[in-house]
């Protein structure tokens, strides 16, 4: 009879022990990466290289770009479906080094000046194009590149078919028109970001919430 409760007490301290192990598992859980936020208040976390892949690619310019590797291959997706629909868009500028940024934030100075600057380009180190997972694009129409922000601005029509595909490829526009003081940016119709979950990118597109609104960080 000892025996026998001394087995059952036994059994209920696995259970316990294995229970325990598993709430503990699920709390010790690694963050989603892609749903990391950086803006104007949130910078690049420290250790983000060790975080991701970052590989190197190539558009069909020629010119070599790194960009986190499960959204390239979405945005080759992307890319794919809207060459069907007859429109064209390329990798323009994806990952940047604080370095890069920095190289980018001193010329945009001189060239259109502070308002324009931070109004359009993060201060270095607190850039969406850290990570990998911002992408900016351009687009080639009937063989005409439409590369300048103002021109990309304008094209209106080009634009809304390639924001109407985003979300199936796990992509949200991040700077969208009329949430500007959220954002920090003005509208920039070029810069996609991309989550990793068509559901949840469904959901922040189909509210017209900022990524800030979706994880409740305004
Ligand atoms: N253009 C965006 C805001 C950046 O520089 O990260
Ligand atoms: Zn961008």
């Amino acid at each position: 009879m000892k025996k026998k409760i001394l087995y059952i007490t036994i059994a209920f301290l696995v259970v316990f022990v294995l229970l325990d192990c598993n709430v503990a598992n699920a709390s010790n859980q690694a963050p989603d990466v892609y749903l990391t936020l950086v803006n104007k208040t949130h910078p690049v976390p420290d250790d983000w290289e060790s975080m991701v892949d970052i590989n190197t690619v190539f558009n069909s310019l020629g010119e070599e770009l790194k960009i986190e590797h499960k959204t390239y291959d979405q945005f080759l997706y992307l890319r794919d479906e809207l060459l069907n629909e007859g429109i064209q868009i390329e990798l323009d500028s994806v990952y940047r080094s604080v370095a890069e940024q920095q190289e980018i934030w001193d010329e945009w100075m001189v060239e259109y000046g502070e308002e324009y600057v931070r109004n359009y380009l993060a201060v270095p180190g607190y850039s969406e194009h850290h990570t990998g997972l911002a992408v900016d694009i351009f687009v080639i129409d009937s063989g005409k590149i439409i590369r300048d922000n103002d021109d990309m601005i304008a094209s209106v029509e080009i634009f809304a078919k390639i924001h109407e595909l985003l979300p199936k490829y796990g992509f949200i526009l991040r700077y969208i028109e009329g949430k500007e003081d959220i954002t920090g940016y003005s509208y920039e119709p070029w810069h996609l970001r991309y989550i990793d979950s068509p559901e949840i990118a469904k959901e922040i597109t189909e509210k017209g919430l900022t990524l800030e609104e979706y994880l409740g960080e305004t």
